[in-house]
């Protein structure tokens, strides 16, 4: 028998990477998208039989209850969430509502199966908030400052209990930003190379962006799906921080991108007070050697070849 996964946002950039890196092992893999998207991203197309989509509203525990049975996994993949920091703000009730009771139905509905799954949740470095100790690890404390950290944190701690309380093998993996040609528009690395490529094509002249001076800790997606595979084999549950541990800031992102089309990106990008954020944690970097020591998970890419391949790949779109 093939080992069967479950995987809610599957759309998106992890859940992709991830049911490839997943049928690549044999597994079956059921996939959820959200009710509203209409047609699921290209890059799941070819998969083939392995992969099953189902359509179903996280918030509906009725629905989340059904769809677990059916697909009866042995492993869930908990990536969907509403992830944007900026439209967290702008619709908090939604957030809450996606995060936190879609992580709670889940984990409930994989509670009540004859065999319980073991369950993977995608939490995120914004949980942190403005931590005091750098770089941040799993016993950093929870002290979010917006309210995309708020509605993760509440999901982690969910999580948490159910692994220390019922027993369940539930994993957070604390994941810092991570990258890849299939990052989504809204995103700051995804809007910059684009940006770079179009500008060189000549399709648009100048950039709107907020805080230059921000930094991130910024990774390769599909060394983090990995990461998310390998938590699940391991002999017991624990949370851990998926990072690289180096920062860099917007303005080098920026200097990599242009530079890599050969512009200058001072010609082009302007600041628009609008896209600055009221609560944006700075100085968030994390301290992965817990994954490195129990799970053998280390991140490799370095950041600029990261950002050179995204600019790449949009210019071979444009
Ligand atoms: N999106 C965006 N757009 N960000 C901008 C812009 C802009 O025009 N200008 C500056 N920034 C800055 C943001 O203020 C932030 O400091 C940084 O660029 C990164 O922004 P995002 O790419 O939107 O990511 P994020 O750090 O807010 O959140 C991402 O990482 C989290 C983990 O640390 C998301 O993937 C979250 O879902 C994830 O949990």
């Amino acid at each position: 028998m093939k080992p069967r996964a479950l995987i809610t946002g599957i759309g998106g950039q992890d859940g992709s990477y991830l049911a490839e890196f997943l049928i690549a092992r044999n597994y079956e893999v059921h996939g959820l998208v959200r009710d509203s998207m209409n047609k699921p991203r290209l890059h799941l197309a070819g998969l083939g039989e392995a992969l099953t989509l189902h359509r179903a509203d996280l918030g509906d525990s009725n629905a989340v209850g059904a769809l677990v049975a059916s697909a009866a996994p042995q492993e869930i993949y908990h990536l969907a969430a509403q992830s944007h920091v900026a439209d967290a703000e702008r619709d908090p009730t939604d957030t809450l509502r996606q995060n936190v009771l879609g992580t709670l139905n889940l984990l409930e509905a994989a509670r009540r199966l004859p065999v319980v799954p073991r369950f993977f949740h995608a939490s995120t470095a914004q949980i942190f908030g403005q931590p005091s100790q750098q770089p941040q690890d799993e016993t950093t404390p929870i002290r979010p400052i917006n309210r995309y950290g708020q509605s993760k944190a509440l999901s982690t701690e969910l999580v948490r209990t159910w692994r220390e309380a019922f027993g369940m093998f539930a994993v957070n993996g604390i994941l810092f930003n991570h990258e890849s040609p299939r990052r989504g528009l809204g995103f700051v690395t995804t809007k910059i190379c684009r940006a770079a490529a179009a500008i060189r094509a000549g399709h648009q002249q100048e950039l709107k962006l907020g805080n230059l001076a921000a930094v991130r800790d910024w990774g390769d997606a599909r060394e983090f799906i990995v990461g998310f595979w390998q938590s699940l084999q391991a002999p017991q549950a624990a949370d851990y921080v998926f990072a690289t541990g180096q920062l860099h800031s917007v303005e080098n992102l920026l200097e990599i991108a242009f530079g890599a089309v050969q512009l200058d990106w001072r010609k082009h990008v302007v600041v628009d007070q609008n896209l600055l954020r009221t609560t944006d944690p700075n100085q968030l970097v994390g301290n992965p050697a817990k994954a490195a020591r129990d799970l053998g998970w280390v991140a490799r890419k370095p950041f600029a070849e990261l950002i050179r391949e995204m600019v790449y790949a949009a210019g071979a779109e444009a």
